[in-house]
This record gives structure tokens, sequence and C-alpha cells, in this order.
């Protein structure tokens, strides 16, 4: 008998698929240097010095973002095994030995208010309950502290400026865009109202990465 599976537990397949063995395939499709930009883009924003990325996966946008902000503490935070295994052998090679945490990003082990900012590139979409999810990252930053968080956009995509990119980010957002369009995508209102409801101000929305994406950042 075929087993049949509901939208959410496809995403879940494919989400526990995509990082952890086939992590590796994540790895090189947003290696790419406009994936890296967004990261860097999105680390402007959060200034630090001490940041948690939530979601941080292969660990190449951490060590972007480590160069990039030598006076920043970045520890990187993600669930998969796997993943972090790849971002510490990664941070080895390029002698950048960066700090890595295996938590659930709905419960984060911080106390509250010990955090200057936070950072998710691609996590909240994942998320069964992001507003709760937010509303734990809001306990953990500080007051003045910032938020930063690159999701995927429910609006359409401009495929010229995506084809432009690359064949490499061509592909590394049709995989974003299939495994969006298994969780959830976020209009920037809802994304920006997420936000304002878990306690941020001064919260700003733009699109980025063709129009696939959307980057919000806020103040706690
Ligand atoms: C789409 S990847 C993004 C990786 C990286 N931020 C990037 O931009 O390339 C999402 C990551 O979030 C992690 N993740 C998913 N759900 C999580 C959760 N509840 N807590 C912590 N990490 C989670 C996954 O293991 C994966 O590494």
């Amino acid at each position: 008998m075929t087993a049949v599976r509901t939208e959410g537990e496809l995403g879940r397949h494919f989400a526990g698929l995509a990082f952890g063995p086939a992590a590796r395939v994540y790895e090189a499709l947003t290696g790419s240097p406009a994936w890296l930009r967004s990261s860097l883009r999105l680390a402007e924003l959060v200034p630090g010095p001490l940041v948690l990325d939530l979601g941080v996966g292969p660990g190449a946008v951490s060590l972007e973002v480590a160069r990039a902000h030598p006076g920043r503490v970045a520890v990187g935070l993600d669930r998969s095994a796997t993943m972090l295994r790849r971002a510490a052998r990664l941070a080895d090679l390029q002698g950048c030995p960066l700090p890595f945490l295996r938590a659930d990003a709905q419960v984060l082990p911080i106390r509250a208010g010990a955090l200057d900012g936070v950072t998710g590139h691609s996590l909240l979409y994942l998320l069964a309950d992001p507003a709760a999810a937010l509303a734990e990252v809001a306990r953990a930053v500080r007051p003045g502290g910032r938020v930063g968080f690159l999701e995927p956009a429910s609006g359409s995509p401009s495929l010229l400026e995506a084809v432009i990119g690359g064949p490499r980010l061509a592909a590394s957002l049709v995989l974003w865009r299939a495994m969006s369009g298994l969780h959830r995508r976020f209009s920037a209102e809802e994304l920006g109202g997420l936000l304002t409801g878990a306690g941020f101000r001064d919260v700003k929305v733009e699109t980025t990465l063709a129009g696939c994406g959307l980057l919000a950042a806020a103040s706690r």
C-alpha cells in the first residue's frame, strides 16, 4: 500500500533530508555569492556584539559574517547535528573557529535579555509556530537590541533577476521556493505583523533575493 503524505508531512520529510543526509547539497547551493551577500545585509542590520544566529545551517554564512564583522561574537544555533558538524568542519578549514550551539530555536537555552541581537536566515518559515518562536526571541534579546530575519516571500519572484544571479543562485532559489511551498511563505505585512506582535518596534521589511525573499529588521 502506498503511504499518502499531507503537505505538512512532506515538508517535514524534505526538511529532514535537506538539513540532514543532504546537508552537503544544501551547502553547495546556498554558498553562492548572492546568498552570502543577502546574509551580510542581514548581519549589518543587527550589529551585536553578541548575536545568536538561529538555524545557522552549514556555517558558510556565519563565517562570511565573522570575517566582515571581526568585533562580533556570533553564536550559530541549529538543531541538526549534521549541519553543525559541517559548520564546525568549515570553520576549522577556514581557520576561523566559531561558537556553535545545538538547540531548538523555539526553546532557547539563554537567560532573559542576555543577547544584543538575533538573526535568522530561512528559519521562521520552517517552524510550527513562528509567533511563539519570536516571543522566545523577544525574551532573550535585551531592550534596545536588534533582530533580523530573512524569510521566503509570498509575492511573485523576478525570474530575470534570479537567472542573472547565475545557475547556483537560480538552483538555490528553486529549492527555497519548493521547500517554502511545503511550509509557508510570508507577505511583508505578515512578517512585520509577527514581529510587532512579539513586542518588537521600528519594524522594517524589504524584498530581496530576486523577490523570493523578505528581509525584516526590528528593535526590541
Ligand atoms: C534553510 S536552512 C538555513 C541555513 C542558513 N541560515 C542559511 O542561510 O543557509 C534552515 C536551518 O534551520 C535549522 N532548523 C530548522 N528548524 C529548527 C529549529 N526548530 N531549531 C533550530 N534549528 C532549526 C535546520 O536544521 C537548517 O540547518
